[in-house]
């Protein structure tokens, strides 16, 4: 460690080799659970997500820090990665990471520091586990002198998440996380794996209101509601083999086939999902006012909500508050559901006392504060230089 008196030269010492990387948070913006189910997902990277700096070390081990989990670093050798329990789970990001890279021949050799930092809340449904991945590998393909495309540091970044955490997301997180742009929708075709992005319309603005309730989709439905989307699938194949994915298939077929509630529910939810999404970006494309466009996000909502029963009542309860205010055009849970997160897209004169007011009801009715933020639509993860603070 360098020390507090040291010199100039000390601290140049320290940070010979040092790498530094940033991948910032996302929000779902339209497209709740069709990424997995090969569809159309629109996405926003934000003004705020994970800081990562690495420095080589001698040897093959590495240490991970990350001032979110004080007390919680580890360290372990290169050649025996070992899955975290606990506090320390959150390391499970990272080296699902290190992992895929050294699979794939690209993880640096030697041993290496990683600290994170981070100004994105947690829990919130701003993914900010995507962006640790993200993060983390940008550190260490530097470390490791190797370049990929943004559409390999993405499927890296879910495959880590697939078989070292263990949750079967899609591309939407790590996607928008790559691609964002200022003041830009990113659009993913997930069965294709394209990327492009859209720009919204001007004098908007996006809020998240952070209902608290805690958002662990590793222990949650998500893995449930990803089977029931599959066994809709298969069933709805037997009808017509030519469907790829449960995203595609027309409602016409959907409504002619008899599947268990459940299946049905969960599959009008993505088909109808996936027409919101197509509306939208077609309105998006014409110059359709954001009043009209809003209706497609809180639509989205009320399908999440009865079909997909991804919500909960603090979530519903968030967003009929928010439909009643005249300056916001749209809102709906953001990510995977089952608590964390509504966004709400307003007009930019949407204020912080108008937050402030909706937060004052939530607390009425359910004796907890919600925390609510505003976020810009926002560049994509890249790496920095260090010390000059310099994008690469
Ligand atoms: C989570 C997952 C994403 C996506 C959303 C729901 O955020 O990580 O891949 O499935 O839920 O749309």
């Amino acid at each position: 460690m360098v020390s507090m008196d040291g010199s100039k030269d000390d601290y140049l010492e320290f940070m010979k080799g040092a790498v530094a990387a940033f991948a910032p948070g996302r929000i779902e913006f339209l497209g709740n659970h069709l990424d997995y189910n090969g569809g159309i997902v629109l996405g926003t990277a934000i003004n705020a997500g994970i800081y990562g700096l690495a420095l080589p070390m001698e040897g093959t081990d590495f240490r991970l820090f990350s001032e979110s989990f004080e007390g919680a670093e580890i360290s372990g050798s290169m050649q025996k990665l070992e899955k975290q329990t606990g506090k320390q789970s959150w390391a499970n990001y990272c080296l699902g990471v290190l992992r895929v890279l050294q699979d794939r021949g690209l993880a640096p050799h030697h041993g290496f520091s990683l600290t994170l930092s981070t100004d994105l809340p947690m829990s919130a449904g701003l993914s900010s586990s995507a962006a640790v991945e993200l993060a983390t590998a940008q550190c260490l393909l530097q470390l490791a002198n190797k370049k990929v495309s943004k559409k390999e540091l993405v499927n890296i970044c879910r495959q880590a998440e697939n078989e070292w955490v263990g949750l079967p997301c899609g591309i939407l997180d790590q996607g928008t996380s790559a691609f964002g742009e200022n003041n830009q929708v990113v659009r993913i075709d997930c069965a294709q794996k394209e990327y492009s992005t859209l720009p919204l319309p001007a004098n908007t603005s996006l809020w998240i209101f952070d209902t608290g309730i805690k958002h662990d989709l590793v222990d949650s439905h998500y893995g449930t509601r990803n089977k029931e989307c599959m066994d809709a699938l298969t069933i709805l194949q037997n009808s017509d083999a030519s469907i790829k994915n449960l995203a595609e298939c027309p409602i016409a077929l959907l409504e002619k086939t008899e599947m268990a509630n459940n299946l049905t529910k969960r599959a009008r939810h993505v088909v109808e999902e996936q027409n919101r999404v197509n509306l939208f970006v077609n309105g998006l494309k014409n110059g359709t006012s954001p009043g009209e466009l809003g209706k497609f996000l809180t639509e989205s909502h009320y399908s999440s909500s009865h079909n997909f029963e991804n919500s909960v009542p603090e979530l519903d309860f968030l967003v009929d508050q928010l439909s009643k205010e005249e300056k916001v055009w749209g809102a709906r849970l953001t990510g995977g559901g089952f608590g964390g997160a509504v966004l709400a897209w307003t007009m930019d004169s949407f204020s912080k006392e108008e937050a402030l007011s909706i937060a004052d009801d939530y607390e009425k009715e359910w004796r907890q504060r919600p925390s609510f933020h505003s976020f810009l639509p926002s560049k994509g993860a890249g790496s920095y230089d260090p010390l000059l603070r310099t994008e690469q």
